[in-house]
């Protein structure tokens, strides 16, 4: 068979690692991917939200099965353009994309169908938003309706801050067209759990938990990023939690899609709070997280192809999806100065015991050499009996990567290991 995998980042490179031990697999390309995948897929230039471009590689290159990542290529229908052509792909179409694409449906859809979330307003009238952040609770959440790369939500700790991020948003247009409506949100307290599943629109299976490390800093101090770091699994799903969230969360959100006409197919991502109150559901993404693939697929047991196969075909119900009851941990390498300005450029190197365990982000082969190209430049995983022992082997990875300019969290895990006390 011949995979293509579309997108560029450490998720795409941990997902193109697992797919590799398919026996059946006798090539995979990527689409664009980045240098430091050279050695895991063949690296096909162009841009991973070209829809004609991939549909027309794919086709000329007889791939048998396309696996569309990230978020932008769902939203804009890349999925339905490849089943068109009569090739077969791992992800949800553009009507069930929606779910991430906008946030305005996934609210509307949980109030219609019960599903545990933060209680929100939706605003396209700035003066309208502007009046209700004059009497809301504080804080508040304020979020654009569309994707604005992770950056379109702003937690406003005084009511002034939630006016400032109601006029960026809709009369300075920060997010473009994603700000025309915004939600405004409760806000909610509780630890974080990111819940991948598995789902081909009837089944859905919950892959292993994780935590990610959203801040740029330690002790959650700086600005919000695409993830620093993460660890599975989540000591706060527990097996109580993941019963309530199956019961109350992940199956209504299934079944609703459906009833919707919008069969959910690929991956969903619930991104929950465990409140006083129980699990709500944060947001929503229509793929795998970046970096929650990181440390989520190197404890699968089961073969990846076939699982991601089941989902387009409706056989997930018949299909084993195992994980190892060990532990993993993902530090990000990202360079200075991320998630704003930074430079890049800078040579990468490694000692060879460690090559396996890193997927390449923000990374690119310059002169022959293996340079730095991106804000997170690459994630490293380690496995171990025990959390604790995975954070260690990680870290002591780290030390053995380099690059100038480099910084990372020094405190991957470390939530988790104390709730686990
Ligand atoms: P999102 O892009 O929706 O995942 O939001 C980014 C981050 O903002 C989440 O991971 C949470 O840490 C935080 N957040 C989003 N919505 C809320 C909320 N209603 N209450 C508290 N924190 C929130
Ligand atoms: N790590 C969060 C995300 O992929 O959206």
């Amino acid at each position: 068979m011949k995979i293509l995998v579309v997108g560029s980042g450490g998720r795409e490179h941990a997902i193109i690692k697992t797919i590799k031990e398919n026996k059946g697999v006798e090539a995979i390309y990527a689409y664009p991917g980045n240098g430091g995948m050279k050695d895991d897929a063949i690296l096909v230039p162009g841009s991973a939200t070209d829809v004609e471009g991939v549909v027309n590689f794919a086709k000329s290159n007889l791939i048998d099965y396309v696996v569309v990542t990230p978020d932008d290529p769902l939203v804009l229908g890349m999925v339905d353009a490849l089943e068109a052509v009569g090739i077969p792909c791992f992800g949800p179409r553009a009507n069930a994309a929606i779910i991430e694409g906008s946030k305005v449906f996934s609210k509307n859809l949980m109030k219609k169908y019960g599903i545990p979330t933060a209680a929100y307003e939706v605003f396209d009238d700035v003066n309208k938003a502007l009046a209700y952040v004059e009497t809301c609770p504080i804080p508040t959440v304020i979020k654009a309706d569309g994707l604005a790369l992770g950056k379109g939500v702003v937690i406003a700790m005084t009511r002034d801050e939630a006016k400032q991020a109601v006029i960026s948003c809709m009369s300075d247009h920060q997010f473009g067209k994603s700000g025309d409506h915004i939600v405004i949100e409760e806000f909610l307290e509780g630890p974080e759990v990111s819940v991948l599943s598995f789902t081909d629109g009837n089944v859905v299976v919950p892959m292993i938990s994780s935590m990610d490390h959203k801040r740029a800093h330690d002790n959650d101090e700086g600005l919000n990023t695409g993830g620093m770091g993460t660890i599975a699994p989540n000591p706060y799903y527990t097996s109580d939690v993941a019963s309530v969230c199956m019961e109350k969360i992940f199956l209504p959100t299934i079944n609703a899609m459906k009833e919707e006409g919008r069969t959910f197919k690929g991956c969903l991502y619930f991104g929950l709070m465990i409140t006083k109150d129980g699990p709500k559901v944060i947001e929503y993404n229509c793929r795998f997280g970046d970096p929650e693939t990181q440390v989520v697929l190197p404890l699968l047991e089961s073969d990846l192809l076939t699982i991601m196969m089941a989902t387009t075909n409706g056989t997930l119900n018949a299909t084993e999806v195992k994980f190892s009851s060990k532990s993993a941990c993902c530090v990000i390498m990202a360079s200075n100065g991320y998630p704003t300005h930074y430079e890049k450029g800078f040579e990468i190197t490694c000692e060879p015991s460690v090559k396996d365990d890193i997927y390449f982000a923000g990374a690119a082969i310059k002169d022959g050499k293996l340079v730095t190209n991106g804000g997170r430049v690459l994630g490293v995983t380690s496995i171990a009996d025990d959390l604790k022992s995975a954070i260690a082997l990680s870290y002591e990875k780290v030390g053995k990567i380099h690059f100038d300019n480099s910084f990372y969290r020094h405190d991957i895990g470390a939530r988790a290991l104390k709730a686990k006390e």
